[in-house]
Order: C-alpha cells, then structure tokens, then sequence
C-alpha cells in the first residue's frame, strides 16, 4: 500500500477520513471542486488537529507535518500517485457516478476506488468505473477520526486482491474494518434508520418527549447519544436520503422516512450542523 490517498469531497466525513490517514502517517490529497468548500474543509481540519494539540494528544511539530502532507486541489489529476481514492461526497447517486467516472480517467491502474456512501448499491457505483474490481465500499462512522469501526461493502465484482488491500488499510488506521455483501443501507443503516425513524414516530404520535427517548437509549441501552439526538449529530438531510433511498430500493414501509423527519428537513432544520433540529444549539 502506498503511503498517499485521495479523499474526494471535504465535508465532515471527508475530513474525519483525511484526519484519521494522517494521524497514522499517510499523505492526503484533497479533492473538491468548489475552492470555498476545499478552503472550509482544510480549515476544519486544522481545527480538529487544533483541538488534539490542545489535549496533548498531538505535539505541534506533529501538527505541523500532518498539515504539511495534506495537498489541495480542485482537479482530479492530482490523484495519480494514490492508492485510495476515498470519495465522500453527499448521498446523490448521480454526483458519485459522475465523481467516479471521472477519477477512473486519472487514477493509477493499481489504486483502489472506494466509496463512504452510507445507503447507495456498491453495484451500482461500480458501473461508473474501468474495473469494477477494484470497487469497494469504505464506510466510515461519525466523527470518522474517532469512530472505530468501518463498515467493508464488498460488491459482486469487487476482487479478492482489493478486499484484503482494503482490509489492511483500515487496519493502518487503528480501525476495525468489519465486512458486508452489497444491500441497500448495508447492516448498519438498515439497522440505525429503523432505530431512528421509529423514534421519531414515536416522537410525533406523543409517546414520549425527545428527552425522554434519548434518555432511554442512553441510561437504558447504553447508547451514548439517543436516537433524537443521533439523528441531529448526523444530520437530518443526511438520515432522510438514506432513508428515501432504501425505501426506493426495498418498498418496505418500515424504511419511509416519518412525516416529522421530512418537515424538519423542508424547514432547513437539518441538525446540528444548521444550529437546529429536533434540538437547538448555540
Ligand atoms: N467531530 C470530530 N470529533 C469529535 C466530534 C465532532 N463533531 N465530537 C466529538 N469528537 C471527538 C472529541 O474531540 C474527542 O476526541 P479525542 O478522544 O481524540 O479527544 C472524542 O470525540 C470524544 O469526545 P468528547 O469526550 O468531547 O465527548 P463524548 O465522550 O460525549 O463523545 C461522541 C462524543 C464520540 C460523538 C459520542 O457521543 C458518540 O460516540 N456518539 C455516537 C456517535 C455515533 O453513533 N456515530 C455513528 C453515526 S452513524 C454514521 O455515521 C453512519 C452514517 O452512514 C449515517
């Protein structure tokens, strides 16, 4: 495995991915079309690795060196020296099919393609692509820098050769891959969405209030966020794609997204990230 990956996309999971690479040590090359986006995403970034050196987790000559191996761009031919290509753009089908067709032009024959898609069929993406065996599913939890766990979609055509570089890759960054067969919403969010849309159902018919929910996630099941507030740390737009996609896929009810969710996200309370969702914050 080389020692440079590419992550396509800057937003949150992007850069808690990039994060995560260089803290063990790997060169990052950032990728997003949009210069605002790239220059938010980098600060970002240098806030988190901010935050460690306030801990001490990190020294800032550390800091430093980490920053120093993060290269930016706005095109896709810096991504020729990568053995990754890490695409985490938002859940739009045809905005990944079009970011991979057009990374297969550039990339090295030997890298692999991997997506952070948190619903999207790894088949479908891997029709995008030259080699479809080379296509992985890499899906990764928020926040990505911390979250262990990296859910490994393997896809009809995906190779051995590939799932054991992917497999070895996650491992490098104190990670722990766990592998799935392609389904829409792979294990864990045809799990999470059920959990979350429920609770929003239960929400809305006066059941309960959300305090009360995520209490009885937390003190009951030991979650350490409830469903209520999960879903605002995620973020509503985010839990209401991944949603609509698996029902699309699967037409079972139990994955329709709830009325309530669906308001929220027409009103533009997305969660956290917009200072309001189901919760508000400052
Ligand atoms: N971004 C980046 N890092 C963050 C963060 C954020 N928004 N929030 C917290 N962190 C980091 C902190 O810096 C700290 O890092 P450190 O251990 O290196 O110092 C670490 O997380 C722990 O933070 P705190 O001690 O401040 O707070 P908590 O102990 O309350 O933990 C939490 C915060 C890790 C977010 C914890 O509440 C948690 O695990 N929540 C559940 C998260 C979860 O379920 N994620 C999965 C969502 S599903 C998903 O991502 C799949 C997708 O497809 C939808």
């Amino acid at each position: 495995m080389g020692q440079e990956i590419t992550v396509i996309g800057v937003g949150q999971m992007g850069t808690g991915i990039a994060q995560a690479a260089l803290q063990v040590g790997y060169s990052v090359v950032l990728i997003d079309k949009n210069i605002d986006f790239l220059n938010k995403g980098f600060a970002r970034l240098t806030t988190n690795l901010d935050k460690a050196l306030e801990k001490g987790k990190i020294t800032a000559q550390e800091k430093e060196a980490m920053l120093k191996r993060v290269k930016l761009s706005q095109t896709m031919d810096a991504i020729k020296d990568s053995s990754i290509i890490m695409e985490a753009v938002p859940e739009l089908i045809d905005l990944k099919l079009e970011i991979f067709k057009n990374a297969d032009k550039f990339c090295s024959k030997d890298s692999i393609l991997a997506t952070n898609t948190s619903s999207i069929l790894i088949n479908r993406l891997a029709t995008a692509v030259s080699d479809p065996s080379r296509f992985i599913g890499l899906h990764f939890f928020n926040p990505a820098n911390v979250m262990k766990l990296v859910e490994v979609v393997v896809g009809e055509k995906t190779s051995k050769k590939t799932v054991d570089e992917s497999l070895a890759f996650i491992t490098s960054m104190n990670k722990i891959p766990v592998k799935v067969n392609d389904a829409p919403g792979f294990i864990s969010n045809r799990i999470l969405m059920v959990f979350i849309n429920e609770s929003i159902t239960a929400l809305e018919k006066g059941i309960a209030e959300k305090e009360a929910i995520d209490s009885i996630a937390k003190l009951g099941f030991n979650h350490p966020m409830g469903p209520i507030e999960l879903a605002d740390f995620i973020g509503l737009d985010v839990c209401k794609d991944i949603m609509d996609f698996i029902y699309l896929e699967t037409k079972e009810e139990k994955f329709k997204p709830s009325p309530l969710l669906v308001k929220l996200v027409k009103e533009g309370k997305l969660g956290r990230k917009a200072g309001e969702g189901f919760y508000k914050y400052n």
